[in-house]
């Protein structure tokens, strides 16, 4: 038995659960207020016989003993198992490889820290640091900013931080390997950065890992960055996270500007949910490490780069990521909520010629009015693809047609689809049906079912749901498949990471959205899941050729997603005989609604995979 499994064994839920919230009893079950959003009416669960929870009320979030302890607490799941570890009495171990790497990690970050410490010195308390002091007061940098952001600046020398990091006790092979020293062709080495402004990057835990360095001169290049190590990813991380987290999930958003002086500013000046990506354009990686914090993103682009394709491109990027998850899939409250359609990437239009630095140094209410005429991105793209053609012409309708077709086949929620199938009609002028039918054949008759109400029956959702085993193997065989097999990576976002019901599983996958790489992924794990990491590394599968472990590959994630949609439904038969109020009845029956057609489309996906399968194997033989 796994350290996990045996403090899952040894801490009840609802035990665990009731030292923080009180809770009464439901049939088999037990309810309370939700201790992570305000409410009126119970809508979070305890459910003893699968030892988990869950909130069906906004947060719609649940999972085990360690989800709720994270959750509570802002832990990483590394942190909730060793607390919960010690409560249950067990005892850790790790590997002596692993204390090795984590000992790697942790020497490069002290090495950043001190780096840090180091240029923020220099900048404060030295006659060099006097005059960028003065560029910065002069570009409206409080004295508070300069310290929370430790911005700092590099000595002009060549060895000057080599010199202080050896004498803290660094060996050149560790600075090189940290990126802030290069080596040199004759042996030795120097400093990356001279001479520059520094912004020291930290990832979401606070921790030092990179720099930016900014000239204070006309020298190339104006900005330059630490290189990749192993805890700096360049593409996947986003400055001022770690400050600005608690204010994203307060305000419900994220927004991304593109530079270090742009997010430092808007700190100063009260917007702190704001984040910056190191001047690469947006990724995968940022929108689903931001899509832990908040269901929307708004963009601040600049003028021009607002009316370029390349920036609509990027952000396809993100709605790929985003739109997936927001879809009617992944929360409780289906395709039926408004607000949670809403949940999305934004587009914020800078004023000509400013960047997000400037505009908030001028007025605060500019920027901020800025900020809420943030639209949909789907808008967006729509308004520059219109703004490139002339609508009246048939020509001009034609190419608008065909340039708005993808970015609308892209969006997943069949609502929302036709919401905006609905607009391009009203614009070009053509009838929704002909129109619909032309963008995707599937939405003409998708149409026609909504139209007469047959998208889903709540009879299915009467009767009497069936108690469900733990889904433990299912998780584990599928996540060991994703891991395991290279092509998995375009199959990512099918899975969602509520599907899994176990932390350690959901963690691991959670890290591998972010990084596919097996070796990588390891590195970045908590020690404490590096054996289970090691055991679903190890699964061997009863398949050999390429395409049979594609297949089962897709088989395992349609039944991953269906044990997630039943359990779903089974939980929402507890909720229904636990509410007194008409309402919310109405309501959990109509979500239940868009439950089932989920679970329709599913079965159809399944029917005509194994369709497909027969079909192959008759080929096969024929
Ligand atoms: P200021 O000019 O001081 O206002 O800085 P800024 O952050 O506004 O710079 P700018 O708008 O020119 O660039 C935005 C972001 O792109 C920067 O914060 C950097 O992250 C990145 N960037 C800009 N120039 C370079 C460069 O030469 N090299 C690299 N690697 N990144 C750059
Ligand atoms: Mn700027």
């Amino acid at each position: 038995m796994s350290v996990i499994e045996e403090i899952k064994q040894k801490i009840d839920i609802v035990d665990l659960v009731s030292e923080h919230v009180s809770l009464h009893k439901a049939g088999h079950n037990f309810k309370a207020i939700c201790p992570f959003h305000s409410e009126k009416d119970p809508s979070f669960f305890v459910f003893p016989d699968r030892q988990s929870w869950k909130c069906f009320g906004s947060c719609s979030t649940g999972g085990d003993i360690f989800a709720f302890v994270m959750k509570k607490e802002s832990m990483e799941f590394g942190d909730a198992l060793r607390l919960l570890a010690e409560r249950a009495g067990v005892t850790l171990l790790s590997s002596p490889r692993i204390e090795a790497e984590r000992e790697e990690f942790s020497r490069l970050r002290q090495i950043n820290l001190a780096a840090s410490q180091f240029y923020h010195n220099f900048l404060i308390n030295t006659r060099e640091g006097k005059p960028i002091i003065q560029y910065l007061t002069g570009r409206g940098v409080n004295q508070a900013c300069i310290e929370s952001f430790q911005l700092g600046f590099s000595p002009g020398e060549w060895e000057s931080l080599l010199t202080y990091l050896k004498e803290r006790g660094f060996t050149e092979k560790e600075i090189i390997m940290s990126g802030l020293a290069i080596q040199r062709d004759t042996g030795g080495a120097y400093d990356r950065f001279r001479s520059r402004l520094m912004f020291p990057i930290r990832d979401s835990r606070g921790n030092t890992v990179g720099f930016g360095g900014r000239a204070t001169d006309d020298s190339m290049p104006k900005y330059m960055n630490s290189p990749q190590t192993p805890i700096f990813d360049k593409s996947g991380i986003l400055y001022g996270l770690d400050r600005a987290a608690p204010a994203i999930r307060k305000a419900g958003q994220a927004i991304l500007v593109e530079g270090y002086m742009d997010a430092i500013m808007a700190h100063q000046y009260g917007s702190e949910n704001v984040v910056a990506t190191m001047g690469t354009s947006l990724s995968e990686k940022h929108v689903l490490s931001l899509k832990k914090l908040t269901g929307t993103i708004v963009l601040a682009l600049d003028a021009d780069a607002a009316g370029e394709a390349a920036v609509l491109r990027d952000s396809e990027v993100a709605k790929g990521a985003f739109g997936e998850t927001l879809a009617p899939v992944a929360t409780w409250r289906g395709v039926i909520q408004e607000n949670v359609l809403a949940g999305e990437i934004k587009v914020a239009i800078l004023p000509p010629g400013k960047d997000p630095d400037e505009l908030i140094r001028q007025s605060t209410e500019d920027w901020k009015r800025v900020i809420n005429e943030a639209r949909p991105l789907v808008d967006h793209i729509f308004d520059v693809v219109c703004k490139r053609h002339d609508i009246s012409s048939a020509t001009g309708k034609s190419r608008i047609v065909e340039e708005l077709k993808e970015p609308i086949n892209q969006i997943k929620d069949p609502v929302k689809k036709l919401h905006y199938i609905q607009k391009l009609a009203g614009l070009v002028r053509v009838e929704v049906n002909s129109l619909a039918a032309i963008i995707n054949k599937k939405e003409a008759a998708f149409m026609k079912t909504t139209r007469f109400g047959k998208a889903g029956t709540s009879r299915e959702l009467i009767k009497p749901l069936p108690r469900l085993k733990i889904s433990k193997p299912i998780e584990e065989f599928c996540l060991a498949m994703v891991i395991q097999l290279p092509g998995s990576a375009d199959l990512g976002e099918e899975i969602k990471a509520e599907y899994f019901e176990n932390s350690e599983n959901r963690v691991i996958f959670e890290n591998w959205l972010d990084e596919p790489d097996t070796e990588k992924l390891k590195k970045r794990l908590d020690v404490s899941l590096h054996d289970h990491f090691e055991y679903l590394s190890k699964i061997k599968f009863p398949f050999t050729d390429e395409p049979g472990k594609q297949k089962a590959l897709k088989d395992c994630i349609l039944r991953l997603r269906e044990n997630y949609f039943k359990d779903l439904k089974y939980r929402e038969g507890i909720l229904l005989s636990n509410l007194n109020n008409k309402d919310d009845a109405t309501k959990v029956l109509a979500d239940g609604i868009a439950l089932n057609v989920k679970l329709k489309e599913l079965f159809t996906e399944k029917k005509a995979t194994t369709r497909h399968q027969r079909g192959t194997i008759e080929n096969g033989k024929g």
